[in-house]
């Protein structure tokens, strides 16, 4: 997962980026592997800085006052699994045409023939394995046919609806170009989340495009509005104008993003996360009391295990009038392990993250609310501890129903057989994670308590539950090439946590990651050609010679 942003200021002498900075630490919770911003001056120069870590370490005063310009876009990164390469860190940048930058949040599925596509008909050169870059250079290479010396609005439309015509996948992106404006797009299926917001003042106004509307509220901007699917929008010192420019298809938000992705104070495509949480807690709540009276246990405490699932948690509580009680007691000072590469690194991590308060369990038999269950490594590792401190029984109640399926729209999910849930009953999930009970909430349930916000949103993308891929094109060869990169790249990343980076690098296949992977595999076909040691023409092939 990734967070975009873009700022323009009315005043050109303000720089955004103080702005942009504070911003994206408001959506750091969207990824904290790598964050860059890019701003654009007097005369159209850009000024940027970008690098792996969390915002806080990669911009102090000193690298925020080196970017000039009142406009600008910044972006936050989630680990891709065994790439330390800031090369890829966001926002990428390309000259041609007119000076392009471009942050993207999403994944692309059709990546090899878009790759081949560079190669043989754009003669464009992709360097990182980021399906962003590829995004990017579709862009630029749309804008370029139009041959013009100055282009216009119009123009800039018409690229970018016959990029959407041209790639499969998820994206929200914002762009820049070089002293002209933003621009904000948004896929067919709108899978992921990107709107835009005004601060108005009586010399002019400001505007912004963010992933989530809490840095829009935080900044002093109003009239959040989501761009819609297939949209675009472009805003410069003179205009806004937004159009339509791919026909629409089912508009299907990531229902992920509602249950545990977004911060519970944003508000997307008119739902309040908070609330859709809420209403998670309340269903929930149905579905526990059920299942516990038939099975006839008793429930003496409700307990949630931080952050997300807290909301939820009170809820069901309530329902069911049963005591809430902070069990878990948070190290606000290390990062979310879900978004943590590696399983090893992810094992430790809960307990130095985690600390459990046997006050609350001792003797008690524990329903511990979550809001998912992924690989189910950190749930058993949470089950445990709540037993080493005396808990009687365990019993999980998940906010979303089984993760049964991986996530090709840009969540970092694990392959297949990684997901605890993958071709597994309840019951035995239950075993797998050491708890005494599981209960899933529904998928029409979960699908409720969002959709009850929105009612004229008719679908969202569930296909981590149902294995039901809205963009279509994802079929059993996409997600066996998928798993098999990420395999490689979970390899690759240990080698590379243990120090030998020389590993990582030497294969190739060390920069992973979301899915954007996918480009990885192409390349390595496309270099046999290469090692025949006949192929001396310039190309895709000569690019990556490195293997
Ligand atoms: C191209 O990729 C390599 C290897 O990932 C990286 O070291 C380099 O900085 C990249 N070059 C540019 C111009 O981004
Ligand atoms: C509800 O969703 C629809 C799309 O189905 C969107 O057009 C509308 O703006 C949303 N409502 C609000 C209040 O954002």
């Amino acid at each position: 997962m990734c967070g975009i942003l873009g700022l323009l200021l009315h005043d050109s002498r303000t720089d955004c980026a103080p702005e942009i900075c504070e911003g994206l630490s408001l959506l750091q919770h969207r990824g904290q592997d790598a964050c860059g911003i890019v701003t654009c001056g007097y005369k159209g120069r850009f000024y940027q800085c970008k690098a792996n870590g969390m915002v806080r370490d990669i911009f102090d005063e000193k690298s925020v006052q080196k970017l000039i310009g009142s406009m600008g876009v910044g972006h936050v990164r989630y680990p891709t699994a065994g790439s330390f390469n800031n090369a890829e860190a966001q926002p990428f940048y390309v000259n041609s045409p007119y000076g392009i930058v471009f942050a993207h949040n999403g994944n692309l599925i059709n990546t090899a023939s878009l790759l081949h596509y560079m190669d043989a008909t754009a003669h464009r050169h992709i360097n990182t394995s980021s399906d962003s870059e590829l995004l990017l250079n579709i862009f630029a290479n749309n804008l370029q046919q139009t041959g013009k010396f100055r282009i216009n609005e119009d123009d800039i439309f018409t690229a970018i609806g016959g990029m959407m015509k041209q790639v499969k996948g998820a994206y929200a992106c914002v762009a820049m170009l070089a002293g002209f404006g933003i621009i904000a797009f948004r896929d067919p299926n709108g899978i992921r989340p990107v709107g835009m917001a005004v601060r108005k003042s009586a010399a002019g106004n400001d505007y912004m495009f963010a992933s989530e509307s809490v840095v829009a509220d935080a900044s002093g901007f109003t009239e959040w509005d989501d761009v819609k699917p297939g949209e675009a929008v472009i805003i410069t010192r003179t205009s806004v104008s937004r159009r339509q420019v791919h026909e629409p298809a089912t508009f299907a938000p990531d229902i992920f993003e509602f249950v545990y992705f977004a911060r519970p104070d944003s508000v997307l495509d008119g739902v309040s996360v908070y609330r859709s949480r809420m209403a998670m807690g309340d269903a929930l709540a149905d579905e526990v009391r059920q299942v516990l009276t038939v099975r006839n246990i008793h429930v003496d405490v409700v307990i949630p295990v931080p952050d997300t699932s807290r909301v939820a948690a009170l809820n069901l509580a309530q329902k069911l009038n049963l005591p809430y009680r902070e069990g878990f007691i948070k190290n606000r000072y290390i990062g979310r392990t879900f978004i943590m590469p590696g399983q090893q690194m992810r094992k430790k991590n809960v307990r130095r993250k985690l600390n459990a308060m046997a006050l609350e369990f001792v003797d008690k038999n524990v329903l511990l609310v979550d809001d998912s269950i992924v690989r189910g490594t950190t749930s058993k590792e949470i089950i445990q501890m709540a037993k080493d401190v005396g808990a009687k029984k365990v019993i999980v109640a998940s906010c979303a129903p089984p993760i049964r399926y991986p996530n090709v729209y840009g969540i970092d999910m694990p392959s297949r057989n990684e997901l605890v849930a993958h071709g597994r009953a309840e019951d035995s999930i239950a075993e797998a994670i050491g708890a005494d009970l599981v209960i899933f909430q529904t998928l029409p349930k979960l699908v409720d308590s969002v959709r009850q916000f929105n009612t004229s949103i008719t679908a969202f993308d569930c296909s981590v539950f149902t294995g039901e891929y809205i963009t279509g094109g994802v079929d059993e060869a996409y997600l066996s090439h998928i798993e098999s990169l990420r395999a490689d790249n979970v390899r690759g990343k240990v080698a590379a946590m243990t120090g030998d980076l020389s590993t990582t690098e030497g294969k190739g296949g060390g920069g992973v990651g979301r899915g954007a992977n996918a480009g990885e595999p192409i390349i390595a076909t496309l270099n046999a050609t290469a090692q025949n040691g006949v192929d001396n023409t310039v190309g895709l092939h000569n690019s990556y010679s490195y293997s």
